[in-house]
């Protein structure tokens, strides 16, 4: 029997994590490949040619490697920089992508402020900045687009102490209090930050939805694979793929804890 094609989960860290526990909830029997280019971790500080270049790239080869089934961008700061021209280079893959939840945040508001907090490249996107434009043009919308909180959550992920003081300054813009009216929702627009979320709750400066896109991303998945979804067990563990070919066996038990193995 010809084994199954994966289906490839993106992002440049641990944060598509996030993602992939909402599609092994909805699909349990789909093989799993997760691959990291955490070689270039943090991405969101890249200049946007070099990291388009390094995207194509790095794509060109999984796509012929692995020949997945469909491909999730895991990332916001990857897709809203190169997810149209993933899907250009390879009309025969189906891409599903990540975008700040911009259009939800401002269907739900009820003061109309909303904040995206976003890594620096998510923020500086013309595709932020036109879902703005397209979906919240009634709302009040503040980009905060941090600089650490990424490395931040890699940290908390990986079982080193976080404060709440270095967290705080990152979010900090999220909250506006204007006029009689408070921010309400804050959109978790950078996969690795609904790992802080619990630790966000504690910290902020008044209750907000912290919107994580995860739960959409994996219904989406659903629908685009139709009938492909797989019915029957795998029978060999989901793998994980790490551009830097890390040997670290915190990263590998972290790894297990998700149902993933980590390829050499
Ligand atoms: N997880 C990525 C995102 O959703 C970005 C992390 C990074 O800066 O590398 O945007």
């Amino acid at each position: 029997m010809t084994p199954e094609r994966p289906v490839l989960i993106f992002d440049s860290g641990l944060g598509g994590l996030t993602v992939l526990r909402e599609i092994r909830y909805l699909l349990p029997y789909e093989p799993l490949l997760y691959v990291a280019d955490d070689e270039a971790f943090p991405i969101g500080r890249w200049p946007e040619a070099d990291l388009k270049e390094r995207l194509l790239s790095l794509f060109d080869k999984l796509i012929v490697r692995h020949r997945p089934k469909a491909v999730v961008i895991a990332c916001n700061t990857a897709f809203t920089l190169a997810g149209e021209s993933l899907r250009e280079a390879h009309p025969e893959v189906s891409f599903v992508g990540t975008v700040p939840a911009i259009k939800p945040a401002a269907e739900r508001t009820s003061s109309g402020l909303i904040s995206v907090l976003a890594t620096p490249g998510t923020v500086r996107r013309a595709y932020t900045r036109s879902l703005i434009d397209s979906f919240a043009s009634q709302c009040h919308v503040r980009l905060v687009g941090s600089d650490l909180l990424a490395e931040q959550a890699e940290r908390y992920m990986r079982g080193e102490a976080v404060a709440d003081d270095e967290l705080f300054s990152e979010i900090a813009g999220c909250f506006l209090d204007s006029g009689g009216r408070r921010t309400d929702i804050v959109v978790l627009a950078c996969t690795h930050y609904p790992f802080l979320a619990n630790r966000f709750r504690k910290i902020a400066p008044w209750p907000v939805d912290w919107l994580d896109p995860a739960e959409a991303i994996a219904r989406q998945l659903v629908r685009v694979l139709g009938e492909a979804v797989a019915e029957k067990p795998a029978g060999t563990p989901d793998r994980a793929f790490f551009t830097s070919e890390p040997e670290d066996s915190g990263l590998v038990r972290l790894l297990a804890g998700f149902g993933l193995a980590l390829e050499p």
